[in-house]
């Protein structure tokens, strides 16, 4: 199926598709509580399924194989080095997840065909950005997703000129895109702010010298694809040393970017005059692999994660081995199994290879099931303990003191309803009512939705009591503006 622009007819932002039954991608609804339909005009997934709840019963080992998605922070990135080049990119392994849909729909209010694989080739994408006529990230796809900002850096090197709208607040942290103004400013661009949106313009973006003041992984991605198209030679310093950016570094050498030192602080870029199509396949979702490692942990199961790759989760596998528990990696696998008796120890999030950030809820519900006292701090966002109030209301002993968190364990957890603030917050939920004794009910599961392709289903596969409820809305309910 190919998602393509309506001719602009003054609001080029505007697109009309509609799936029917026998369209190729349309899925016959699955419950009656959960009907997919792809309404453009809101520029994001059906307001229907903002409202959805997970109920789960505690208490069943997970037991079997999960296979791991594709990596969200790799693929919004990637799906946005596709504006460099007016010949089609090809995307392998892209999640199925609400993310990836709002960075869809932002591409194609710029001009851009999103062509979607179904049944076997349902996570490729073909995106082509040979007619963008519309430069810019409108606030209500910003303002559901601050990665849209991404597209930033392509849309200067490309077309010299992007007006993208600031993206706000969010609920972990003030998270300003400072330094990647700051940077694309070093590469020449003349950048305003005003009415809630940066105006950007470069007639050729030229190479430069940055230092980054603070490690920050989508600002290294934004720079780096501007790079590619600069005059001349970019040298970036303090630079994030994700997985995900060496992803794009690899996926952009393929497009003909000419890029030294990706994956570690400094990284070398010789501008070229044009890029060229590539087919790339997306790393696996190690933050994905870590919720599934833990929650097989706590559940007392025997869990094989495939498609996964343990060497982005060396710092999860250490702590992890430090609270007693074993796990036996292969090259695309890893195998929890079950009878640890957990063991209390402190984790501090650092940027990559340090200890993830997007692992911190997660691990803060383990520690609530260690024997003895885990002080959790953490380093990178200023406001991510959000999860805490609610694993106390499931009776965690948790005491939150600035930017650290003091756990006591082990405390038995029971069921009661909760609600997720932020992604990797329900996740922490979902793994706490996966022990807790007794059915809990779990609010606002679109935060979930928005990074973990079909986790109810995925869980159910290897033996958790979880099913999905939705309630009907009345039509065009307003969306919350969730950001993180
Ligand atoms: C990326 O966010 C990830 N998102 C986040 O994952 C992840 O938590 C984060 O990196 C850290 O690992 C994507 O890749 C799409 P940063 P990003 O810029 O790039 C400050 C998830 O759950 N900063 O590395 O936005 C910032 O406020 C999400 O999947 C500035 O001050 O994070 C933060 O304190 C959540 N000015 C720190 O740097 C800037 O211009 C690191 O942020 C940029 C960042």
């Amino acid at each position: 199926m190919k998602l393509v622009p309506k001719p602009p007819n003054g609001n080029s932002s505007k697109v009309d598709t509609l799936l029917s039954a026998g369209d190729p991608g349309f899925k016959k609804p699955v419950s009656r509580s959960r009907t997919i339909r792809i309404d453009f005009r809101d520029g994001f997934v059906a307001p229907e399924s903002l409202m959805d709840k997970f109920v789960i019963r505690g208490g069943n080992p997970l037991v079997g194989s999960v296979r791991i998605s594709g990596a969200k922070n790799a693929a919004l990135p990637a799906m946005a080095a596709a504006i460099l080049t007016d010949e089609p990119v090809i995307l392998e392994n892209i999640p199925d997840v609400r993310d990836i849909q709002t960075e869809r729909n932002l591409l194609v209010s710029m001009g851009a065909e999103v062509e979607l694989g179904y049944g076997r080739a349902s996570h490729r994408t073909t995106i082509s950005c040979n007619n963008l006529v519309n430069p810019e990230a409108a606030y209500e796809l910003v303002k559901t997703m601050r990665a849209s900002t991404l597209v930033l850096g392509p849309l200067l090197a490309r077309m010299g000129r992007a007006r993208v709208s600031q993206p706000g607040g969010c609920a972990i942290g003030a998270r300003p895109i400072d330094l990647h103004i700051k940077g694309l400013e070093r590469l020449g661009a003349s950048i305003t702010q005003e009415h809630g949106y940066i105006e950007a313009s470069a007639e050729r973006l030229r190479g430069g010298h940055i230092i980054f003041d603070k490690i920050t992984v989508t600002g290294t991605e934004d720079l780096m694809m501007a790079a590619t198209l600069a005059e001349g030679e970019t040298i970036m310093e303090n630079c994030a040393r994700e997985p995900e950016v060496t992803d794009l570094a690899a996926l952009l050498t393929k497009m003909g970017a000419k890029i030294q030192g990706a994956g570690t602080h400094t990284i070398r870029i010789h501008g070229v005059e044009k890029l060229h199509g590539a087919r790339h396949r997306i790393i696996p979702d190690r933050i994905e692999a870590g919720t599934f490692v833990i929650a097989a942990v706590l559940t007392g199961g025997d869990l094989q994660l495939t498609s996964c790759d343990p060497t982005h989760l060396g710092s999860l596998i250490q702590k992890l081995e430090e609270c007693g528990v074993s796990i036996t990696s292969g090259t695309d696998s890893m195998r929890v199994t079950n009878g640890h008796q957990l063991q209390a120890a402190d984790i501090t999030t650092e940027e990559f290879p340090g200890f993830p950030t997007d692992m911190q809820a997660q691990y803060m519900t383990l520690a609530t099931q260690s024997q003895g006292t885990s002080i959790i701090t953490e380093n990178i966002f200023e406001n991510r303990f959000m999860h805490a109030g609610e694993l106390a209301r499931m009776g965690a002993n948790i005491k939150v003191e600035g930017s650290r968190a003091i756990v006591r364990g082990k405390t038995p957890l029971s069921s009661a309803a909760v609600q997720c603030s932020d992604l990797r917050a329900s996740a922490s939920l979902v793994i706490a009512a996966l022990v807790a004794d007794g059915e809990t009910i779990i609010d606002r599961v679109y935060h979930v939705d928005r990074g973990y392709e079909r986790i109810e289903e995925k869980l159910k596969s290897v033996g958790a009591q979880i099913r999905r409820i939705g309630e009907i809305l009345p039509k065009r309910a307003a969306a919350p503006s969730v950001v993180a």
